[in-house]
């Protein structure tokens, strides 16, 4: 009874956005992407801010999976080498399996355009039947990356569900 929609939760991560003291441009630009047809059947069901806290993001992430169950979870933000920077950390206690293809995707796209790209440590993976792809924070690269993984999210789904 699955809708042929592909259902997406936008996760910012981000300690200034979530105090009100910085503008969330990622994840607004993330949620225009897909409302504007990057991904076919794309809509987006959840959207919300997280501080750069481990267990802040792992309970969203839990959340949107285990309850709302939503197709794709982007998260933006918190894949760098600060010390705050826990994103990847937190995907990686809740996943199930790592999709390690479409890490590389958005890698060997991302490094054409900048060496910075190397400085990402975002990761990918399934967790029950929900996709979570980390993107990077700037609007810029979460955007290049979103792109780089784009062609194959329909399939992707359509296999998990
Ligand atoms: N990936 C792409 N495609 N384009 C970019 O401009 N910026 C990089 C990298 N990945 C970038 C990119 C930079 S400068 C950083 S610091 C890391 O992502 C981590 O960003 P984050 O800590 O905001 O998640």
């Amino acid at each position: 009874n699955k809708s042929t929609k592909i259902n997406f939760g936008i996760l910012t991560v981000s300690d200034s956005c979530s105090q009100g003291t910085a503008e969330d441009r990622s994840g607004t630009n993330l949620a225009a992407l897909i409302i504007k047809g990057l991904i076919p059947n794309g809509k987006v069901v959840l959207q919300n801010c997280v501080p750069d806290e481990k267990d802040c993001i792992k309970r969203i992430l839990e959340e949107w999976t285990d309850r709302e169950g939503v197709d794709v979870i982007l998260t933006t933000g918190g894949t760098g080498f600060s010390s705050r920077d826990v994103t990847p950390e937190a995907t990686k206690e809740v996943i199930h399996r790592e999709t390690s293809g479409l890490t590389f995707a958005m890698f060997k796209k991302s490094l054409d355009i900048t060496p910075l790209a190397m400085l990402s440590r975002a990761t990918t993976g399934i967790r029950y039947s929900t996709l979570i792809i980390n993107l990077p924070g700037s609007v810029k690269g979460s955007q290049e990356c979103l792109e780089s993984v784009a062609i194959s999210l329909s399939h992707a789904v359509a296999v998990l569900r």
